[in-house]
């Protein structure tokens, strides 16, 4: 899948996009047949033991993209740049992006959007690396705004709106809308021909995602907007206690888990 292949998904074939963090995760993923793997920021929380993605690293976005990457051939990785890894200076900016397609196998790069990033949009998409808008909810922000739904007045509403429009024309091929009304959404979605994915967004953008981890239920408790679709982290809790009353009681290793080789039984 490439960037122009999600550009033309507007409309009524739902988009699907779920982050992932490492190979097999990737692999079931694209197993399933999900449309975009983002390996998201969101790593720094769900994978890292942050309480914020503000930490998380270049070096950590790039490394955790390369599995993803080798292990999908079918989804569009996006890799989502991390705070300050771009914004600050144009060329180093270019340079960050640039390494997740030339170095980790990323096929685009996500950013959390402001008026800060139209030009930037420009300067990537033309030097050929895809960029993937994100407005809304930017938790690279939280110290600024808080982890709180966003556009929910009319000029906040509006200037979402107008930058959604602008990152658009500067090239971006989707957009994800995070944590706004579902009419801001869809009054967004409407006008733009760009896809629109929406996460804690409403019905009706054009595609929806959600962090894996919520989805497979490997976190304590899942955002309001989000779902548990399995129970993972019962499965984990059940499977390695399993694990240490076997050992506990002698049960493993069992015979056919080891050898023994009969030429080296005079050793010792
Ligand atoms: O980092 C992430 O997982 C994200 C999604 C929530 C969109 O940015």
């Amino acid at each position: 899948m490439r960037a122009k292949d999600i550009r033309t998904r507007s409309g009524d074939d739902p988009v699907t996009m779920l982050t992932a963090y490492d190979a097999p995760t990737a692999a079931v993923v694209e197993e399933v047949g999900v449309d975009m793997v983002l390996v998201g920021d969101s790593v720094g929380n769900l994978r890292l033991g942050h309480d914020a993605t503000l930490p998380v690293t270049v070096d950590e976005i790039a490394t955790r993209t390369a599995a993803v990457a080798r292990a999908t051939d079918e989804p569009l990785v996006v890799a989502d740049m991390p705070f300050l890894s771009f914004g600050v200076d144009e060329a180093e900016s270019v340079r960050n992006c640039g390494r997740m397609l030339k170095e980790a196998g990323a096929d685009a790069v996500k950013l959390e959007c402001g008026p800060h990033t139209v030009d930037l949009t420009r300067r990537l998409t033309r030097l050929g690396v895809p960029v993937q808008a994100h407005l809304g909810l930017t938790p690279q922000r939280e110290n600024e705004t808080g982890l709180f739904r966003q556009a929910t007045d009319e000029e906040s509403a509006a200037e979402t709106l107008e930058l959604a429009r602008e990152h658009e024309a500067a090239g971006a091929f989707s957009l994800v809308l995070e944590h706004v009304p579902a009419n801001v959404a869809a009054a967004v979605t409407e006008p733009l021909e760009i896809p629109t994915i929406g996460i804690g967004a409403g019905p009706d953008t054009d595609g929806q995602v959600l962090t894996v981890d919520e989805v497979i239920g490997l976190t304590e408790g899942v955002a309001p907007f989000s779902k548990a679709f399995g129970d993972v982290r019962e499965e984990m809790r059940s499977a390695v206690a399993a694990y240490v009353d076997a050992v506990e009681a002698g049960d493993f290793p069992a015979a056919e888990h080891s050898h023994e080789e009969s030429d080296l039984d005079d050793l010792y």
